[in-house]
């Protein structure tokens, strides 16, 4: 304990002249500089955010409306008497600040809005993906977007990306279909961050005719669209996980006619003989047609 006060004795001694060498700088600390004075340093900044709703006045709760480059920034005032210092309460989103700092800065006006609310619950957060790897406000860019998508989501996510390059994917380079229109990139309820509650309920928003009610249901399906589909993309056509009869016979292969093995003998190129069942290629979809549900057909043959 002895020890503990001496050590913190002597730590005190040796600070004190630091503490009288404070200068201007310090006392500033804390202080706002106020509207207009970043401009005369920074021209181009204050042209990059002009444009954008950041800063319109008449826009309520602003931060033109509130502190200006400072609702951002921090006090500016001990940067500003240095002539340009990096001190302690300048904001610069640099390197130092952790991503949780960074958001924070954007969450004290952005918290309550809709959109944003459930940012603390997304898996961006938890991954310090920040506000401004998604937004740069010094741009007048649509959303103060980085970029447009898909780009802006396949920097981080290669393997989305390869599997866009796969034979059958949704339209997403073609514009018409967005990863937004199916994600939330700020977080939300919804598995993987999707815009619904399930996956099913995600992909009837866009085809409803899935949905029935079918008075002779496939149970699979209404339970998750996923089990046969790669919504991003697949090398089997339809978006499907793999390539009927084999996408059909995880699941029916105990008995009937729905297993006999797929080889040569059994398809086009074997002699019809009575034995052989020749289901034209095992084409499982060539019969069972309408396989979401039917409602003429318990076995959803067309
Ligand atoms: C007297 C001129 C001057 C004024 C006034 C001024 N700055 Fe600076 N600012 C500088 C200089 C010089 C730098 C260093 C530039 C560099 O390193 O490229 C700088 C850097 C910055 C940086 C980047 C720091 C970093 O490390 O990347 C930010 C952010 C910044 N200023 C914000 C502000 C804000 C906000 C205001 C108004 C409160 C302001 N500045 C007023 C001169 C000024
Ligand atoms: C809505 C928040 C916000 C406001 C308001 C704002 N900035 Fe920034 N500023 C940022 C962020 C975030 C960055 C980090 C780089 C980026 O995302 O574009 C930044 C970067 C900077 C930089 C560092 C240089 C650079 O481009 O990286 C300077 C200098 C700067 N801002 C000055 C200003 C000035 C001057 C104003 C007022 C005219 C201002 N900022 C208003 C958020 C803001
Ligand atoms: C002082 C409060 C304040 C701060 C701090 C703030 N914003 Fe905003 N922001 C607003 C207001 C107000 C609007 C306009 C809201 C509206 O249009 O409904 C806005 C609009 C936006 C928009 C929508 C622009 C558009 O054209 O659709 C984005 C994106 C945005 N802010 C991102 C950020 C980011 C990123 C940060 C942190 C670097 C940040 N904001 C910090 C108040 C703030
Ligand atoms: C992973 C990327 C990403 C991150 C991280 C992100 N955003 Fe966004 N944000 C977007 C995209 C993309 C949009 C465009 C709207 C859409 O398509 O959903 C958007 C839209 C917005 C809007 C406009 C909302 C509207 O529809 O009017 C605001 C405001 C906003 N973001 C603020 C923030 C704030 C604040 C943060 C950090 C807490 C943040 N964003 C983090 C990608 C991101
Ligand atoms: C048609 C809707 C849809 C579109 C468009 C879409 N996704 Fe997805 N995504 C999903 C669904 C559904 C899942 C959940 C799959 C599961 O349950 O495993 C998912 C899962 C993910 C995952 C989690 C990892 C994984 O593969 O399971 C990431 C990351 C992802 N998507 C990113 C993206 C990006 C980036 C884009 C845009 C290039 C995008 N998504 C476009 C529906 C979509
Ligand atoms: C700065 C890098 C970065 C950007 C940009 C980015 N993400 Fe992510 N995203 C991550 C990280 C890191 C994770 C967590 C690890 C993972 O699942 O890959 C993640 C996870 C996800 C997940 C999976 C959620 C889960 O529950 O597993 C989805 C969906 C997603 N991101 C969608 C998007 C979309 C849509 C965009 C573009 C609007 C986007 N991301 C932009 C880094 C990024
Ligand atoms: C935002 C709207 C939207 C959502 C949500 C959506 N899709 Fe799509 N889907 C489309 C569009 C657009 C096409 C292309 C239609 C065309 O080319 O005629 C498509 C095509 C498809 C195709 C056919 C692909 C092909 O190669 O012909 C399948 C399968 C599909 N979607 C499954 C799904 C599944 C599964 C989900 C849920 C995970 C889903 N979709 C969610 C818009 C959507
Ligand atoms: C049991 C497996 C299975 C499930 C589960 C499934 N599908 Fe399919 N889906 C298929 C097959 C097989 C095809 C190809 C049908 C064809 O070519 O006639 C297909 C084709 C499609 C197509 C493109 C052709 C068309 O009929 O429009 C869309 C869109 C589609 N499915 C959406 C969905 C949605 C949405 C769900 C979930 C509600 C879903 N699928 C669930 C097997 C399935
Ligand atoms: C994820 C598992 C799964 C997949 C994959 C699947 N089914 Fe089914 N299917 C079921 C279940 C469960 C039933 C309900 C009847 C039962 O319990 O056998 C069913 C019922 C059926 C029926 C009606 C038979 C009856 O007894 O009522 C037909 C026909 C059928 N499936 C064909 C197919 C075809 C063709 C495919 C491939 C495109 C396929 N199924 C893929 C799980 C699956
Ligand atoms: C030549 C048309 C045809 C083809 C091809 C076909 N089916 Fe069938 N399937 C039927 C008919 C018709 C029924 C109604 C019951 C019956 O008459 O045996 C049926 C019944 C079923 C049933 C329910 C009864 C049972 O036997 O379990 C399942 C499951 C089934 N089919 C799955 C499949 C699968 C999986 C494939 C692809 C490997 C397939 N079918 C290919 C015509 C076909």
């Amino acid at each position: 304990m002895k020890r503990c006060i001496a050590i913190f004795s002597i730590m005190l001694i040796f600070s004190f002249p630091a503490f009288f060498a404070m200068g201007a700088a310090e006392k500033d600390e804390g202080r706002y500089a106020g509207a207009g004075v970043c401009q005369d340093c920074h021209a181009e900044q204050t042209k990059s955010i002009s444009k954008t709703s950041h800063w319109k006045k008449v826009i309520k709760d602003s931060p033109a409306a509130d502190k200006g480059c400072e609702s951002c920034h921090g006090s500016g005032a001990s940067h500003v008497s240095e002539g340009g210092g990096v001190t302690r309460d300048l904001i610069t989103f640099g390197k130092k600040g952790t991503a949780k700092q960074k958001s924070e800065v954007c969450l004290a006006c952005h918290q309550n809005s809709k959109e944003i609310a459930f940012f603390d619950l997304g898996v961006h957060k938890r991954n310090d993906v920040t506000c401004i790897d998604c937004h740069t406000v010094h741009n007048s860019a649509v959303h103060n977007l980085k970029t447009t998508q898909p780009n802006l989501c396949l920097g981080c996510h290669k393997g989305v990306r390869s599997q866009l390059n796969r034979q059958a994917r949704h339209p997403i380079y073609e514009g018409k279909v967005k990863c937004t229109d199916c994600h939330t990139s700020h977080g939300g309820f919804g598995p993987k961050m999707i815009k619904a509650d399930s996956t099913p309920d995600l992909c009837y928003k866009c085809h409803m005719e899935k949905r029935g009610p079918f008075a002779f249901e496939h149970p699979p399906v209404a339970e998750n669209c996923g089990t046969c589909h790669q919504p991003h993309g697949s090398n089997h056509e339809k978006l499907l996980m793999s390539k009927p009869p084999r996408l059909c016979q995880g699941c029916h292969s105990t008995s009937g006619h729905n297993n006999r093995p797929y080889s040569f003998q059994n398809s086009f190129g074997g002699s019809a003989t009575g034995s052989r069942n020749r289901f034209a290629g095992q084409g499982c979809l060539n019969c069972h047609g309408n396989i979401h549900g039917s409602n003429r057909s318990p076995f959803m043959v067309r």
